[in-house]
């Protein structure tokens, strides 16, 4: 018998892959069930290194169906939910709100929901761990104070809306239910498995076709960069070790304008394809901004470093350097993540640049 039964949601995902690997390699006691719908943005191809492990089980299904969530529920006898199944593109909120509603949304009401029936009161024991982002806080000026867990909501696109709604379920089942629970709100992740709509594979695989980088606006927003693997190990760690009803900021304390991370990516690639420095400078291309665009986001992560312990381990040059590595030597797999219905997307985006 397992020590214990977690639930991940969204495993085959970007940041939930990373989640999988770290939990099924670090407790072979525990059995780790991934749920995922596996929309154009899960692949069981990220896990293929995980999927024989015999502490690993996958299941396809989606979030939103709480029937058959409680009945999963009750097959393995979960006690910890780590939740991160969600539309996770701001652009695509932008052009389909709904889609977000109903599964960043419903979903993660039907989630709870589903725990609380089959939980029913019985709570030692039991964690649900809500997966957010810093979007929630809304954006700052360049010389605002980052963000921290006491911040004011303030989302701006349908995505940061639909999670700042998925956060407040969580804590009125909390609140009103006594559900353990705790909230994670992270800023940007990069690193390996990333699919190639996001800024950093974006730019790497344009590089590498010779594609314009579209950069919008000016440039001048920022985010603050994390190494995918240090968050997979924040939420090891807040999973845990973190207090119930609490929520923890997650931050790379890294903050780049963009324009300075695609001069970044462009002298990583050209460097480790041989090319001469500045050789894919000239594809740089200022596009229109995406609407509603937030200025900048910084995380104050100093409560989960103070209580916790945790702190990024790898840097921004060691982290990019390693994701460009990686994409270089997985070219078959973004191929594959970039045929099709990619395609269509990336033509009624960029149109044909
Ligand atoms: P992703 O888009 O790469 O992966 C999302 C996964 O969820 C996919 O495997 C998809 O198939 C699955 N999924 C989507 N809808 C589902 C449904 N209805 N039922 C079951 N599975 C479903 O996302 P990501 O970038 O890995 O983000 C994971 C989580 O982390 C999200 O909740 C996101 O809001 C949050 N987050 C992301 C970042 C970031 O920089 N990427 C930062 C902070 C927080
Ligand atoms: O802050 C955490 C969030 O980070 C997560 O909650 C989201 O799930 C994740 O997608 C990410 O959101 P961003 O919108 O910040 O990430 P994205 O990679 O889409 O964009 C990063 C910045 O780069 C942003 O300011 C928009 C800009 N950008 C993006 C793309 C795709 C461009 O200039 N050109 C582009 O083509």
């Amino acid at each position: 018998m397992a020590e214990r039964n977690i639930l991940i949601t969204g495993g085959a995902g970007f940041i939930g892959s990373h989640v999988v690997r770290l939990f099924v390699g670090r407790y072979p006691s525990y059995r780790i069930v991934n749920l995922d719908k596996l929309t154009y943005a899960g692949n069981p191809a990220n896990l293929a290194d995980v999927e024989r492990c015999p502490n690993y089980t996958f299941v396809k299904g989606d979030i939103c169906d709480m029937e058959s969530v409680c009945d999963l529920l009750l097959r393995y006898e979960i006690d910890g939910i780590v939740h991160l199944a969600a539309e996770s593109h701001v652009d695509r909120s932008i052009t389909d709100p709904f889609a977000f509603a109903r599964t960043n949304v419903m979903g993660t009401l039907s989630l709870l929901e589903a725990a609380r029936r089959q939980w029913d009161g019985r709570y030692d024991g039991k964690l649900f761990h809500h997966i957010s982002t810093d979007e929630v806080y809304g954006t700052l000026g360049p010389d605002d104070t980052p963000f921290s867990e006491t911040t004011a909501y303030d989302p701006h696109s349908p995505y940061s809306a639909s999670k700042a709604s998925s956060d407040h379920f969580v804590r009125a089942y909390h609140d009103t239910f006594g559900m353990p629970t705790v909230i994670t709100n992270c800023s940007n992740n990069y690193g390996p498995y990333q699919f190639p709509e996001k800024l950093i594979p974006l730019c790497i695989n344009n590089i590498l076709h010779r594609r314009a980088i579209p950069v919008y606006g000016s440039g001048d927003n920022v985010r603050d960069w994390l190494y995918v693997e240090d968050h997979a190990r924040a939420i090891d760690t807040v999973f845990h070790r973190g207090c119930p009803g609490e929520s923890y900021n997650i931050g790379g304390g890294c903050e780049r304008r963009n324009i300075e991370m695609v001069k970044g990516i462009i002298e990583t690639v050209d460097r480790l394809t041989g090319k001469a420095p500045g050789t894919s400078l000239d594809l740089i291309t200022y596009v229109a901004d995406r609407k509603g665009h937030d200025l900048r986001y910084a995380i104050n992560a100093s409560k989960l470093a103070d209580e916790l312990g945790w702190r990024p381990k790898v840097s921004l040059d060691e982290g990019l350097e390693r994701t460009v590595r990686w994409y270089l030597d997985n070219r078959a797999w973004t191929d594959s993540v970039t045929s099709g219905e990619y395609m269509r997307y990336y033509e009624a985006m960029y149109g044909g640049r």
